[in-house]
């Protein structure tokens, strides 16, 4: 069976994803912080990050939970290899392979558990969220950060970003997962919600642009596989991509992200 995770992205360790990656945690890390720091965790914690990737989420939880252990888990033992391997990883940072549609650890044996840019690529959230909280149990926290990836847009306007949307829907399970965030938590059982949005805006930079492209790079296979675009349609999209990353004026407007902490 090919695991869900390899049928909407490639995060293979090639240069542009790579790079990709590495522009994501540029752009979400400082959006994502002040979730955690709304979080108002107590320091020495035991913390848990599913679907890590590289580790530029797990060590961000670590820089800014201050737990006295932060494990990050992936489906796949390549990025792991490669988080590990990274020179910032603190003594308390480990990585661990494992499916964070099973999760084998007993109740409440964390205090946090995070996820970001996760469940938009599962068949079956709700089922994760409850598994999360399980883990984390009464005393712990859930923090979900996820993207609702209906809308982007930049002024000049682009037809490529424009485009962006039915794309997303035709790759993910469910693009539009962040404003569901919160109706999922409510089934999956939690009781105290706190919930919000998050919208950015990038101007003299091209992080984001770029990203749209790169992304597209790393979509490639799914999206001519499942006939969201022709080859040709293909290199017209990316073509107009790479103007828009060149236009020296241009407003873009990510989509936006939503996020949820909450406990049982
Ligand atoms: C978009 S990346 C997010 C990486 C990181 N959380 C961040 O925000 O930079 C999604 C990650 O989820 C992982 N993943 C997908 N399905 C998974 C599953 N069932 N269990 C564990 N990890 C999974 C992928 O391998 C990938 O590394």
């Amino acid at each position: 069976m090919v695991p869900w995770h390899n049928l909407d992205m490639a995060y293979t360790l090639d240069e542009k994803n790579t790079e990709r990656q590495f522009l994501l945690a540029r752009i979400l890390n400082p959006l994502t912080r002040p979730v955690l720091e709304r979080a108002n965790v107590r320091p020495g914690g035991r913390c848990l990050d599913l679907g890590c990737g590289q580790g530029n989420t797990t060590r961000m939880l670590w820089e800014t939970l201050r737990p006295s252990e932060c494990v990050g888990m992936d489906f796949d033992p390549t990025l792991l290899e490669h988080a590990a391997a990274h020179p910032d990883n603190a003594p308390g940072v480990t990585f661990l392979q494992g499916d964070a549609t099973k999760l084998s650890f007993a109740d409440a044996s964390f205090d946090i558990v995070f996820c970001r840019y996760l469940l938009v690529h599962l068949p079956n959230p709700i089922s994760v969220i409850r598994e999360m909280l399980r883990v984390a149990g009464p005393n712990g926290k859930v923090i979900v950060y996820e993207p609702d990836c209906a809308v982007q847009m930049s002024y000049p306007p682009s037809w490529a970003l424009e485009k962006m949307g039915s794309i997303w829907d035709g790759l993910f399970p469910d693009s539009t997962i962040g404003r569901k965030l919160y109706s999922h938590f409510q089934s999956a059982g939690a009781s105290r919600i706190d919930a919000g949005a998050v919208q950015h805006s990038e101007t003299g930079s091209s992080d984001v642009r770029r990203v749209y492209r790169l992304s597209m790079y790393a979509a490639e296979g799914p999206i001519k596989a499942r006939g969201l675009l022709s080859d040709g349609q293909f290199e017209d999209l990316v073509q107009e991509l790479e103007r828009l990353e060149q236009e020296p004026h241009a407003a873009c407007f990510k989509f936006p992200d939503m996020w949820v902490i909450a406990s049982l």
